[in-house]
């Protein structure tokens, strides 16, 4: 089942005199479960086409269907929710809302909503990202990597149809970068959650399912990546096993999180960085 859709999609920016075309007649469909890589130069129309996937900005032709929604028909503020509900985005910069603290921004979209927070899913998420000691701390007082976790929780706390991930780990270390993968694959395995990642790290694309090849705003390839165990969930950007979290081993091997040992948890799906069923 295709999830995401979009044909004939074009975009053009006008700059004075000149017409930029950033995409140009973009046919693709996304299965339900895939995970996706976009890859190609700078200025060849990625963002561009993560921006009208996810409605944040409309195509000056085409059409774009999320589910059953042409998302072309909706109104303004329509939209908005849509994309509230059904659209999580994470960014280089991670966007968060610097006044806002981890437990607020991860929560935006449900509080923006007017809906009142499932408390035990929610701890769950914290949990998984490694974030329930960080979770009354502002933006401007946790690392990229931490800060770019919470991002991932405000996408997914609505379990989107699609989550559009643009260059998430182009601002982070190697470690953080493994940790912000691991999540997100983890996520597409274990939970079938639809995934569009662009990046321009060919090892990471190369996990992808799919990579998209995109030059000049056309998609010039999107071969399938040949099928095999993939690494989603065997934890090798993990180092050690340790949760995807800075609750650091305690001496005693603990982890400061929820008191499992960092061995069990190798060994025991369902929790933290290798499982937990929040995400
Ligand atoms: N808001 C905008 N106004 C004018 N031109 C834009 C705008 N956004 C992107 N472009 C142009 O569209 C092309 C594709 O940009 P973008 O999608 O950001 O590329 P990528 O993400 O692959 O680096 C580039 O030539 C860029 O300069
Ligand atoms: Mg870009």
């Amino acid at each position: 089942m295709n999830i995401l859709q979009c044909e004939k999609v074009t975009k053009t920016y006008k700059m004075g005199q000149t017409t930029v075309t950033a995409l140009d007649g973009v046919d693709l469909a996304v299965e339900k479960g895939e995970f996706v890589a976009v890859v190609g130069a700078s200025g060849s129309g990625k963002s561009t086409l993560l921006h009208m996937l996810g409605g944040v900005d409309r195509p000056t032709s085409g059409t774009i269907k999320i589910e059953d929604t042409d998302i072309s028909t909706l109104s303004e503020k329509q939209l908005s929710v849509f994309r509230r509900r059904k659209v999580g985005l994470i960014y280089q910069f991670y966007n968060l809302i610097p006044t806002l603290d981890v437990r607020q921004n991860i929560l935006l979209p449900v509080l923006l909503d007017g809906q009142k927070p499932d408390e035990e899913s929610f701890r769950e998420l914290a949990d998984t990202l490694g974030l329930t000691d960080r979770l009354h701390h502002l933006p401007a007082q946790l690392s990229g990597g931490q800060q770019q976790r919470a991002a991932i929780g405000r996408a997914l706390i609505y379990r989107p149809a699609v989550l559009l991930a643009d260059e998430p780990t182009g601002n982070l270390d190697r470690k953080n970068s493994g940790e912000i993968m691991a999540l997100l694959k983890l996520s597409n395995k274990r939970y079938h959650q639809t995934v569009v990642l662009i990046t321009h790290d060919e090892k990471i694309a190369l996990e992808a399912d799919r990579i998209i090849l995109i030059e000049d705003g056309k998609i010039v390839s999107q071969g399938k990546n040949s099928p095999g165990p993939k690494s989603c969930s065997d934890n090798k950007n993990i180092p050690d096993g340790k949760a995807v979290s800075d609750g650091k081993a305690v001496p005693d091997g603990k982890n400061a999180s929820n008191g499992k040992t960092v061995s069990d948890r190798k060994n025991a799906p369902g929790r933290s960085a290798e499982g937990g069923n929040a995400l």
